[in-house]
């Protein structure tokens, strides 16, 4: 019993410690800004965008608008894949005609800010020093 103590408090405070992890990658509203690591040193200033309240703003309830699916070159609207970088499917430099991670990004947003005509669609009002 004395050995075992210790031991299961360690085990209790991994899990914990497991959790809190589990719950920052949950915590979309932490987002503020897009500067995903795989650009490297960015040339702009990080994307403006603060991922619930630009949500709620714009109305957009269903998740799967930016979060799609899809694979071998073909997008699929209908399976929300929420928490996935879009860097896990849209490469830097892809090979062949696949959508490159800039342009993705820009797609989509400049896209939608067009189609509803609100929104940034300007460099510097997306890209803020
Ligand atoms: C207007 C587009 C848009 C909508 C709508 C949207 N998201 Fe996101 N979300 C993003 C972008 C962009 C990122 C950053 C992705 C990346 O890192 O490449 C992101 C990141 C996330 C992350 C990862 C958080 C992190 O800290 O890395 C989670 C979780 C998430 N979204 C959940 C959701 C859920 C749940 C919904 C629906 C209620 C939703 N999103 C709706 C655009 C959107
Ligand atoms: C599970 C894989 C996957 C994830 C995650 C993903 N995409 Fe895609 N996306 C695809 C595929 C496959 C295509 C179609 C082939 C292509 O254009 O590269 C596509 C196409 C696109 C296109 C061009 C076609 C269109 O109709 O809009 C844009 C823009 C885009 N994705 C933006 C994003 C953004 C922004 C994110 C992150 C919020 C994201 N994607 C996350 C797989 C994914
Ligand atoms: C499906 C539509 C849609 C997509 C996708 C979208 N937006 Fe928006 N965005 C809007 C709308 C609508 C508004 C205006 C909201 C309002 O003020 O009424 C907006 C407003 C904004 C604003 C102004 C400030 C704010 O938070 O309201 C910024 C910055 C912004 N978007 C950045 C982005 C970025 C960056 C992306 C891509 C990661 C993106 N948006 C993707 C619809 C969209
Ligand atoms: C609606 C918002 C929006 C607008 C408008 C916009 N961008 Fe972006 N841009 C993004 C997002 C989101 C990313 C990916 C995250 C990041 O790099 O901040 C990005 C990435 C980039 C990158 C690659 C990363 C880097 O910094 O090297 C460049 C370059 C860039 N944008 C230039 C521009 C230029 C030039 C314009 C105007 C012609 C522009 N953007 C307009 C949202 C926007």
């Amino acid at each position: 019993m004395k050995r075992t103590l210790p031991l299961l408090i360690l085990a209790a405070l991994t899990i914990v410690s497991a959790l809190a992890t589990v719950q920052a990658v949950m915590a979309q509203d932490a987002i503020t800004k897009l500067a995903p690591e795989a650009f490297g040193t960015l040339t702009r200033p990080p994307a403006v965008f603060v991922h619930d309240k630009h949500n709620e703003k714009a109305k957009l309830e269903e998740c799967v608008v930016c979060h799609h699916g899809g694979s071998d070159g073909k997008i699929d609207k209908s399976a929300s894949t929420e928490g996935t970088p879009c860097v896990e499917c849209h490469k830097v430099k892809p090979a062949g005609k696949a959508t490159n991670l800039k342009r993705a990004y820009h797609k989509q947003c400049i896209d939608c800010h067009r189609a509803k005509g609100k929104g940034p669609l300007a460099c510097g009002q997306c890209h803020k020093r």
